[in-house]
């Protein structure tokens, strides 16, 4: 078995291998298949535990579909997912051989529709192929249903394993390519699969909004022939106390199980594109004065939107029975470049529409700031917060209408934006405020965050609150 060669070649090579992937689960090879069966093993357990009665349960990378069938024999809904199209068919052969159906797509993630529809989504051996690993996992928390489970397997990037086995693996594999000149070495020895630490793949979750519930460590042992050493028993010994002693480093792959964030139900939702137009007066009053407000309404709904849409954004509306109450939105600081470059042409509009913006000399020192920003120079705005710990969540805007007065709005749209920041796994959120707006000053002082100067301007607070894990 060697790897591909690119990680977005993964469907075509693993065209190659269905058969033998099929046949490494079949009882007489059990020896040969010891990895592939220590990794599932666990991965049921997981499951077991974490699944209500008849879900409905996606595999991401089915391979021969040996996992699947086992999930579906427990009696819940499964689909199988796989780049490949040979090893769908195998997986199709094997719910075939044992009298069940089985729905099938060819494709990734990414192909699906967004609707959240399962209960669980599990990959085993697969994300060290994915070349696109934040979008597969914020589409993963677009398929499941609040409460969702997402399980994925990694190759354990800490082991010593992984840091002898993978350069010696290499050098192997480029004396077999001179000597043979066959491609499947080449392969081997310029590029392979990815492998992950236990702190990057919660980073995954956590980045996602996914709340890690559980993670285990298994380690596989090595082949000799048609043999295992050491022992399937001891090596499941071994991880057991090893895993007590919290000491990571030591199986060669583990699985991570998290969570997806369950709202607690609240008067704040998500801000949808269709909210826009009624959220856009609120904004230019709550920013009368400002740069964007001055730019009129064209740029405050391209500025808004952006937030609803980008994946590194959040947006939320205090709804009170479908009047807008309130509002909030913020982002990942290091996306803030990427929002000044979309919404742009929509402060072209702006400022063609309000030409005589450009005859003020505030304006033009701020637009002259953005551009520079936009051009890779100036200040970045993630530059100021070295002291915090990232990533840092930037709540760029909050406002309340005058007839949320007292009825704790900003409040609940603070501590929505906080509890997204947690589940997104920022470090910690940063905000700025005027210094004389007592109000909000009051209420993000209550929430736990604290005030520091900024840097540049003395009417400017900065306000953070650093997260706990
Ligand atoms: C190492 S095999 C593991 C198969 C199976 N999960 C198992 O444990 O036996 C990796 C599988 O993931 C599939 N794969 C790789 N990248 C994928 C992607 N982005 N989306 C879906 N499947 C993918 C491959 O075609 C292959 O079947």
């Amino acid at each position: 078995m060697s790897e591909p060669s690119r990680l977005d070649d993964a469907g075509r090579f693993f065209d190659a291998y269905a058969d033998q992937w099929d046949a490494f689960y079949q009882p007489e090879n059990r020896a040969r298949a010891f990895d592939y069966l220590r990794r599932e093993e666990t991965a049921l357990e997981m499951l077991d535990a974490a699944l209500p009665k008849n879900a409905r349960v996606l595999e991401m990378g089915c391979g021969a579909g040996h996992c699947a069938l086992q999930v579906a024999e427990r009696g819940h809904d499964v689909e199988c997912l796989d780049v490949s199209a040979e090893m769908i068919a195998a997986t199709k052969r094997r719910f075939e051989a044992a009298g069940r159906e089985v729905t099938t797509y060819v494709g990734t993630l990414l192909d699906l529709p967004s609707d959240e529809q399962y209960d669980a989504i599990y990959a085993l051996g697969v994300i060290d192929y994915v070349p696109n690993i934040r979008d597969t996992f914020n589409k993963a928390r677009r398929l499941l249903r609040p409460g969702g489970c997402l399980l994925i397997s990694y190759t354990n990037d800490d082991t010593v394993f992984r840091k002898v086995e993978m350069p010696l693996k290499r050098a192997a594999a480029l004396g077999m390519y001179v000597a043979t000149r066959n491609k499947k070495y080449r392969d081997v020895a310029l590029e392979s699969s990815t492998s992950h630490s236990p702190e990057e793949a919660i980073d995954h979750f956590r980045r996602a909004g996914f709340s890690v519930v559980d993670e285990r460590f298994f380690s596989y042992g090595i082949r000799m022939g048609d043999k295992w050493f050491p022992p399937f028993e001891v090596v499941e010994d071994a991880d057991e106390k090893f895993a007590e002693r919290g000491l990571s480093d030591w199986g060669r792959g583990f699985l991570v199980l998290g969570k997806k964030y369950e709202a607690v139900p609240s008067r704040v939702r998500s801000m949808h594109a269709s909210d826009i137009r009624r959220v856009v007066p609120l904004h230019l009053a709550t920013f009368a004065g400002s740069m964007g407000a001055e730019l009129g309404p064209t740029y405050a709904r391209g500025f808004l939107w952006w937030f609803t849409q980008e994946k590194d954004a959040a947006a939320f509306v205090y709804d009170d029975g479908g009047e807008v109450l309130g509002y909030v939105f913020g982002c990942f600081l290091d996306a803030q470049v990427g929002m000044n470059k979309t919404v742009g042409p929509f402060a072209a509009v702006g400022l063609l529409q309000n030409p005589g913006l450009m005859l003020r000399k505030t304006f033009r020192a701020e637009l002259k700031r953005r551009v520079k920003l936009l051009r890779g120079g100036g200040e970045h705005p993630s530059k100021q917060d070295v002291e915090l710990p990232g990533p840092v969540f930037s709540l760029v805007g909050i406002g309340t209408s005058p007839a949320a007065r007292g009825k704790g709005v900003a409040t609940a749209l603070v501590r929505r934006f906080i509890d997204e920041g947690r589940a997104r796994g920022a470090g910690s959120i940063r905000l700025s405020v005027y210094r004389d707006n007592d109000a909000a000053r009051h209420v993000y002082e209550r929430a736990g965050f604290e005030a520091y100067d900024h840097p540049t301007n003395p009417d400017v607070l900065y306000y953070a609150k650093v997260l706990g894990t």
